[in-house]
């Protein structure tokens, strides 16, 4: 049945170990965030059998249910509400707030475990993590006094909320915050963990600075992708995941609305253009299950608009007949919310 996903282990294995291996040449370990694919059990194999050091993903509820045997990271700051199961389920936070991991310490003292904690640093992206003109020595005093805490290292993600791509001067604000914590508190941080898929381009050209020795990459091992540019990145493969959709309709019909126009399904206000005449069709796939602007049209087709069910394109090019599957390539956000449906099969080339 259709709408269906169709996944390659194969195609992500490749990627796994191109960029492990890269970054490995460079002395970076790394974590592969898995939340992309929704702990997809093949996929998760792929990572298993892989030579990645870690396994992140941003919900609980996956990490809970994750079979793996390499350590486990929570990407998203702990809520205060769920510190017992990140302690009992997950070796390492980031974190942000000095409040919180003073409870996951006061948990992790009750379960008789050690928890493990990057604590992040905001370098003007602005999402997670404390803005590095706030950074103080004191609070990291008070993390290493911790007596069930195991301050790990420290890091920061860029790229995410304010766009900001790394480049040596953001990186200089983290290296002045480690080389602080290590000269003044005679503490050496394990993992510098320098960011996601958008630092992948300055480990390429060999600019990284030296002394960021952790990624934590998401798409560029799916959609072989770097995010500063939204570049491919050569020999990867870019289509470890597709998405195949029926047509339901095909009809000639006008491009403009016929009647007194008020709003669509969403409750919008549409400005509708008029170009005559047009092949529609619509296929079996809606907002429900994926936003259209996340997948690549193909030659010949135009996409026009979505409800929770229909997507309608215009066929420009080429012959088509109803029950005909098309084949789309995807953008990072359907991956994310295909993955997830319930409404949309998943199968295994
Ligand atoms: C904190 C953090 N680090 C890394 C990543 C991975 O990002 P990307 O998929 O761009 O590699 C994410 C998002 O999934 C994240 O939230």
């Amino acid at each position: 049945m259709y709408p269906k996903v169709i996944i390659d282990p194969k195609k992500y294995a490749f990627n796994v170990d191109y960029l492990t291996n890269l970054c490995h040449k460079h002395q970076v370990s790394l974590m592969a965030v898995s939340k992309v694919f929704s702990n997809d059990e093949q996929l998760m194999q792929v990572l298993n059998q892989s030579n990645v050091e870690y396994i992140a993903d941003s919900k609980l509820e996956n990490l809970m249910h994750m079979k793996t045997h390499k350590k486990k990271v929570y990407l998203r700051i702990p809520a205060l509400s769920e510190l017992s199961l990140v302690v009992k389920y997950v070796d390492m936070s980031l974190n942000s707030e000095i409040k919180v991991i003073d409870k996951l310490n006061e948990i992790a003292k009750q379960m008789n475990k050690r928890h493990e904690v990057i604590l992040m640093f905001d370098l003007g992206d602005l999402r997670e993590g404390i803005y590095y003109k706030d950074f103080n020595l004191d609070d990291i005093k008070h993390v290493l006094n911790l007596s069930h805490i195991h301050l790990k290292g420290i890091g920061t993600n860029l790229t995410c909320y304010g766009s900001v791509r790394p480049t040596q001067e953001t990186y200089l604000k983290l290296k002045q915050i480690k080389d602080l914590i290590e000269t003044q508190l005679n503490y050496k941080l394990d993992i510098i963990s320098g960011g996601n898929s958008s630092s992948i381009p300055m480990l390429l050209s060999q600019s990284l600075p030296p002394f960021i020795n952790n990624l934590r990459l998401g798409e560029a091992l799916i959609l072989g992708r770097e995010t500063a540019y939204q570049e491919k990145i050569d020999h990867l493969y870019d289509d470890v995941i597709t998405l195949k959709v029926e047509i339901v309709e095909i009809k000639d019909k006008p491009s403009y609305p016929e009647g007194d126009l008020g709003y669509d399904a969403f409750g919008h206000k549409i400005e509708y253009r008029d170009k005559g005449m047009m092949k529609r069709a619509i296929l079996a796939i809606g907002r429900q299950a994926v936003d259209y602007h996340d997948l690549y049209p193909l030659k010949g087709i135009e996409f026009i608009g979505a409800s929770s069910d229909h997507l309608l394109i215009e066929i420009k090019e080429g012959t088509y007949k109803i029950g005909d599957v098309l084949t789309f390539k995807l953008k990072y956000g359907a991956v994310l919310s295909l993955m997830q449906s319930n409404y949309v099969e998943k199968d295994y080339v």
